[in-house]
């Protein structure tokens, strides 16, 4: 059996404009969205800001009624069995508050256990456990006001974790982490995979999807637009090339010039230190360069570098524009 059966889920939001003329708009936030996941698979949802994502998983986790279509959690229907899903599944949103500054990490999870109804047997075992886990063993007596935000969103994921859910629905758990804190937390996710436990995820990080995930849905306008292995979203790109020149600031203009040149597929322009990168996709690899070369004159232009296509650029011609990163 699939622990996640979605079929043509759909929500739309309704949100009032205006203070005395008031009129409703309706904001699509899921169209039309339909996967499913293995149960032990960890699956990813990517998509740009505003695609959906953490719509989707709200109503996954039950936290909000689908407009249209139906999805199943282990078996169980997410508006008919909500109550028999939900303890079984547990969920992060990223960046979320929902833990007590003023108590220590070990009180937290013991405040946590008593309102899930955990017995004390198992809250005794399971607290050092989950502090393991996490890697606050050695901090968990400290209160969470004094944590670091990679140590809180740890502390996230052992609450979560408290009644041993086979299902975690993690909506970019590692938002804000800083390089290491976001190693450790894909370390996280990785043994709780080996647990067995079933997990989607989504994620802004390719290469972090590319170096978790299973399988990988992309969703653009509350649809899924590609849904493949990282292996097999990246033939996506097979036939391209990308170009990465370093630039010192380029105008917009420049980019719509590049964008039109017809041996050019995609590009975006990536934040790096106090230069920029002009990401390039393009089938005709170096023999571009002097070309696009032409196309930004006048510009101070650093290194030039041909390489492969990664999992971050499948993604930039599924969505399509030009992402800021
Ligand atoms: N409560 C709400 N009321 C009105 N519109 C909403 C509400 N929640 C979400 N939306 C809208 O639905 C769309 C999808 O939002 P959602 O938060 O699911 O996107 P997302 O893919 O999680 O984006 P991000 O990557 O920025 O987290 C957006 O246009 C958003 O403004
Ligand atoms: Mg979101």
């Amino acid at each position: 059996m699939n622990a996640i059966e979605v079929q043509n889920l759909r929500r739309v939001f309704r949100t009032t404009l205006g203070v005395f003329k008031r009129s409703t708009k309706e904001v699509v936030a899921v169209e039309d969205v339909s996967f499913s996941v293995a149960s032990g698979e960890l699956f990813g949802l990517l998509g740009p800001n505003g695609a959906g994502k953490t719509t989707s998983v709200k109503m996954l986790t039950t936290l909000l009624i689908p407009t249209a279509g139906s999805a199943r959690i282990l078996g169980h229907d997410v508006v008919k069995d909500a109550e028999a899903i939900r303890p079984r599944i547990g969920f992060i949103f990223g960046g979320e508050r929902g833990l007590y500054w003023r108590l220590s990490a070990i009180d937290n999870l013991r405040y946590f256990a008593t309102l899930y109804k955990l017995e004390p047997e198992v809250t005794k075992k399971r607290i050092p456990y989950l502090l393991e886990l996490v890697g606050l063993s050695d901090r968990g007596r400290e209160k969470v006001e004094g944590y670091s935000r990679g140590m809180k969103q740890r502390l996230h994921i052992a609450r979560t974790l408290l009644h041993d859910p086979e299902l975690l629905f993690l909506d970019e758990p590692s938002i804000g982490l800083d390089p290491v804190a976001a190693r450790e937390m894909r370390q996280i996710v990785l043994n709780l995979q080996s647990e067995k436990k079933t997990i989607l995820l989504t994620t802004h990080y390719m290469f972090e999807a590319d170096a978790l995930c299973q399988r990988i849905a992309v969703i653009n306008h509350g649809c899924i637009i590609a849904l493949d292995t990282p292996a097999g979203l990246k033939k996506h790109v097979q036939d391209l090339s990308v170009i990465e020149i370093e630039v010192f600031g380029v105008p917009q203009n420049t980019l719509d010039q590049v964008q039109a040149l017809p041996f050019v597929d995609a590009v975006s322009v990536e934040n790096r230190d106090q230069k920029q990168a002009l990401i390039v996709q393009s089938p005709r690899g170096s023999e571009a360069v002097p070309d696009l070369m032409t196309a930004l004159a006048g510009l101070r232009v650093g290194r030039v570098d041909v390489r492969e296509p990664t999992l971050e650029d499948a993604y930039v011609r599924l969505v399509g524009g030009r992402h800021d990163a």
